[in-house]
């Protein structure tokens, strides 16, 4: 039958002044939206910024905005949105926008180098459990994406970027918090650093998730949890004031 062309709503600029460029591509049967970006990118506007690399969903690279929602570029197929008339592409916007569909994430870089690292005192190989090394694989699995990030409404809409460290962070927290072998003290850092009391668990994070971390369950709970009995238990309060810490 005749190609189905695609109207592609791109937003295009520098820093916060830019606006939508609408432009055509013909659907190509499994075509993604990184796809159809890259098209208009080789055959309507070669100065189009965006950030891909595996083309695969591994490396995280390729996450922006498609109808106002975080998705990766990659794995989101333009025939599951063609129907709508129109598909809407931009930036992160929980970030500062460089070019086009790029955004600034170096933020997120600052935060996790804020996080104690794994410490052990003693030497690898570890042996552990069967049931601590499925509860360390989901954390594991982060291609740090940062759309959890870009969603979280206490960064996006309240700016707490200084208080919070944000749900992928409470992720890698929970990851070093929950080895069995880690003998870090993080737990101060998580309420007060890293702010994770300000999460109200409205899940959006685990939505947008690409690889469907359950982060608000199995990350951010539990660390809530944990920060709950060391801070508000009446004798573990009245412990810290003897240690003095
Ligand atoms: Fe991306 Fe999920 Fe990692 Fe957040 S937790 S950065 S959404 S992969
Ligand atoms: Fe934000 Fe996720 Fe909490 S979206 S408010 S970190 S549950
Ligand atoms: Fe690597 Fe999309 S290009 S996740």
């Amino acid at each position: 039958g005749p190609k189905r062309r695609v109207k592609m709503k791109i937003w295009r600029g520098e820093g916060e002044e830019g606006r939508e460029v609408e432009y055509e591509v013909e659907l190509a049967e499994g075509m993604v939206v990184l796809d159809a970006v890259l098209k208009i990118q080789a055959e309507q506007a070669g100065d189009i910024a965006v950030r891909w690399n595996c083309k695969a969903a591994h490396c995280g690279s390729c996450s922006a905005e498609i109808n106002g929602r975080p998705k990766l570029l990659c794995k989101t197929r333009v025939d599951e949105l063609a129907d709508a008339g129109e598909i809407h592409v931009g930036p992160l916007r929980a970030f500062p926008v460089i070019k086009d569909l790029v955004s600034d994430v170096s933020w997120n870089y600052d935060v996790s180098r804020g996080i104690k690292p794994f410490h052990s005192s003693e030497q690898a190989p570890f042996t552990m459990y069967e049931e601590d090394v499925e509860r360390l694989y989901e954390p594991k699995k982060c291609i740090e994406c940062f759309m959890c990030q870009d969603v979280c409404h206490v960064l996006r809409t309240h700016h707490k970027h200084e208080e919070f460290a944000g749900p992928r962070f409470f992720v890698r927290n929970q990851w070093l918090e929950m080895h069995p072998m880690d003998d870090e003290d993080r737990l101060r850092d998580i309420k007060e650093k890293d702010g994770v009391g300000l999460c109200n668990i409205t899940k959006c994070c685990t939505e947008v998730c690409p690889v469907g971390i359950k982060i608000t369950d199995n990350s951010i709970i539990p660390l809530k949890e944990r920060v709950a009995d060391e801070y508000y238990d009446p004798a573990k309060w009245l412990m810290r004031k003897i240690r003095g810490r």
